[in-house]
């Protein structure tokens, strides 16, 4: 029997489109999810909007809407970001459908009737009250001074400049957000989940110390045993009961049995997920009951680590005592920044707007491979910072893997229709050590160390570019009688290649589809990339799989005011689209590298430029600019003092290499070139670096690296 998974995303509020940080944990459990799809294995994986709670009631009010059509708006935008990043839920539905309803109202009945005595308890508590408006305030629609250092305006539950937490009985002066009316206290009867009932405490206790939770999220839950933070700031023992009953107006589920009373959105937010399941079973004809009766179901949840004492305190302890199944896990992760930024807010987000992402025609399975090659088990923040962004899909993504496929499979279909060869056995040895990888890399992708999981595929990436630099294809393609040696490492590449595509195909699901396509074999799995190809298999023709990142889109994205104009001023600036050809002149296509030559020289002019080996000494990202590295350059030069005299240099080729990657090596550079100076520093020089005119001719930016035995300050001629 398959293992049978049901897995979710936290629900996100109804209230705005998606935010980066969405995007982020969609793209995690979706990494996992079509991870062990490609094991075997059986996944529900659904998701829904979070619809209720007095925000999106009164926002919906200010637009001038029913929340029902609000919510239904909202819902319509969803479609957009998750296609477009290859999120691949099976459902996605709404808690204010109707299973979210039912199952939310039974879920209640089951808690209160539980057989070993009710875990709900009814008790009045004093609330502010809107006069005007006749409802109760949320804590955030409270507004006054701060009881500590007297600030104006602040919310009910915490002042945001002195950082002091209170209830809102204690502001001085409040005020209702909603009305501008004063408030009133009123008496309310509130229905509270018996939380700190023995039962529920000594259950918690259990389930969330069992090893099952990461250990951070472990070792932070068990301190809330031990100690509370109340609304008024002040601290208590173990843990309190918890509120679960707002008043009406409110939109929300009603409670059974207490008309104008309504769940908090919390209480059916995660039944949500349940939901969510149901309507998928419904939709395929299926029974929801036995579906959840089956003792091999597996429940995981992925949730970013602020909301989870919801996910480990109050959902075990509701699905445990109304009699069902509790999670098997709860997966959760850090915040996103962006550019060294902020933390994501909920309702503002960041800079990094997924939609303008997608309009930009930026490709989403880059976003989709950045994150992953940050993303572990732990809930460590991770930071989205553009340079690296470009580095990593242009040097490691497309330098390393794509160019694989790019680099041998013109020669098999020019040379040998398509056909592969004998492997050689130094091929043999790679791509058996390629294979014998995978229960690593299987062993990491289970365990959502997708980083690791990436970097162990580009080190076996980096072993098959050494194995091409070493046989040299297109060296091999011109000597007459070794044909049957380029034929042959040429499929050792390709072969490579659609192992190399197994492994990130969890990550690259569109990328992995093409290249079974060009490939002309089945989908991929980590069982049949075991499997070696037919003898005599013919692959399809290369097409160029994936486009690299541009500064200018980073720029675009980020709305950056330092943007192409300043960067072109930078020295071996990488061209996009081919250039025009000037009259008269053959069109870009014929003419070497894309453009055409410049005119004749005499040698007297080439003498006047200086090239000189340097040594990169040091090489660091420029803050602000996505297409510059600062190089660090020694050319063999002494100051007055008898000290080595060091060039600072401004180079376009951020998109090309990562700052550690050149460190240490020679490269050339023009030394009597006027220094310039820039909007980040005065360049003393130009390092050499070749690339094609057209980016999706021949992608790429190639700094020159002269042959060993070359010093730094020797002359080039
Ligand atoms: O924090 C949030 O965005 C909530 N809407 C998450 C709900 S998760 C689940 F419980 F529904
Ligand atoms: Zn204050």
């Amino acid at each position: 029997m398959p293992r049978q998974l049901f897995v979710t995303t936290a629900l996100p509020y109804a209230n705005a489109g998606f935010h980066i940080g969405h995007m982020m944990e969609y793209i995690q459990a979706d990494i996992w999810v079509r991870y062990q799809r490609m094991q075997g294995v059986a996944i529900d994986f659904v998701c829904a909007d979070d619809t209720h709670g007095a925000p999106i009631m009164i926002a919906a009010e200010k637009a001038g809407q029913t929340p029902q059509q609000f919510v239904a708006d909202i819902a319509a935008g969803r479609k957009q970001y998750l296609d477009g990043f290859h999120i691949s839920f099976d459902n996605w539905h709404s808690t204010d459908g109707p299973e979210n309803h039912e199952l939310a109202r039974q879920i209640y009945r089951d808690l209160r009737d539980n057989p070993d005595g009710s875990l709900i308890e009814i008790r009045t508590i004093a609330q502010f009250f809107d006069p005007e408006k006749n409802m109760f305030l949320p804590d955030r629609f409270i507004k006054g001074e701060c009881p500590k250092c007297h600030a104006k305006d602040q919310y009910g539950d915490n002042c945001e400049v002195c950082g002091a937490v209170y209830a809102p009985t204690d502001l001085i002066h409040p005020y209702s957000a909603l009305s501008g009316a004063t408030p009133v206290l009123k008496d309310s009867e509130h229905y509270f989940f018996k939380l700190s009932d023995a039962r529920c405490v000594d259950f918690l206790a259990k389930w969330t110390q069992d090893g099952k939770l990461q250990l951070e999220v472990a070792n932070k839950v068990k301190e809330w045993f031990s100690v509370r933070t109340n609304p008024d700031g002040t601290q208590s023992e173990g843990l309190g009961d918890w509120d679960i009953s707002r008043d009406a107006p409110y939109f929300g589920i009603e409670i059974p049995d207490a008309p104008g009373k309504y769940f908090y959105v919390w209480l059916d937010a995660p039944i949500g997920y349940l939901a969510s399941l149901k309507n998928l079973l419904g939709k395929r004809g299926l029974d929801y009951d036995a579906y959840m009766a089956n003792p091999e179901l597996e429940q995981y949840h992925f949730i970013g680590k602020d909301i989870v004492t919801f996910h480990t305190l109050f959902w075990p302890a509701t699905l445990f005592f109304s009699g069902r199944k509790t999670p098997d896990n709860i997966f959760v992760h850090g915040f996103l920044t962006v550019n060294n930024g902020e933390k994501m807010s909920k309702s503002r987000g960041t800079g990094l707007d997924p939609l303008k992402y997608l309009k930009l025609g930026m490709n989403p399975e880059w976003l989709r491979y950045y994150l992953a090659a940050k993303l572990s088990a732990r809930n460590e923040d991770i930071d989205f910072n553009a340079h690296d962004f470009m580095a990593r899909v242009n040097s490691d993504l497309i330098g390393k893997y794509i160019n694989i496929a790019s680099r041998a499979a013109g020669f098999l279909t020019k040379r040998f229709e398509g056909r592969l060869g004998e492997v050689p056995e130094d091929g043999a040895a790679l791509l058996h050590q390629l294979r014998q990888q995978s229960d690593s890399i299987e062993v990491l992708y289970a365990a959502r160390e997708c980083a690791k999981a990436l970097r162990e595929t580009m080190l076996l990436a980096d072993q098959v570019n050494a194995y091409v630099d070493t046989n040299k294809p297109w060296d091999l393609a011109k000597q007459t009688g070794m044909d049957a040696r380029l034929q042959g490492v040429c499929t050792v590449c390709i072969k490579a290649f659609r192992v190399l595509t197994c492994y990130l195909k969890p990550v690259l699901p569109e990328l992995a589809r093409q290249v079974e396509q060009f490939l002309n074999i089945a989908p991929l799995s980590f069982a049949n990339v075991r499997e070696p190809l037919p003898a005599r298999h013919v692959i399809g023709t290369y097409q160029h799989l994936m486009q690299r990142v541009t500064p200018e889109q980073l720029d675009a994205l980020f709305e950056s005011k330092q943007t192409v104009a300043t960067v072109e001023q930078a020295q071996v600036a990488p061209k996009t689209g081919s250039k025009p050809a000037p009259a008269g002149m053959p069109s870009n296509a014929d003419v070497p590298g894309g453009e055409a030559l410049a005119p004749t020289i005499g040698i007297q002019d080439f003498a006047k430029i200086d090239l000189r080996i340097a040594k990169i000494m040091h090489c660091e990202a420029v803050e602000d600019s996505t297409k510059l590295l600062r190089l660090t350059l020694d050319v063999g030069e002494k100051d007055e003092t008898g000290q080595p005299r060091l060039r600072n240099v401004l180079s376009g080729i951020a998109s090309a290499y990562r700052p550690e990657e050149l460190v240490g090596k020679l490269t050339v550079m023009v030394a009597n070139l006027a220094p310039r100076k820039m909007k980040f520093g005065i360049s003393e020089g130009m390092v050499l670096a070749a690339n094609h005119a057209d980016e999706a001719t021949a992608p790429g930016i190639y700094l020159l690296n002269p042959w060993p035995g070359a010093q730094p300050g020797m002359r080039v001629h």
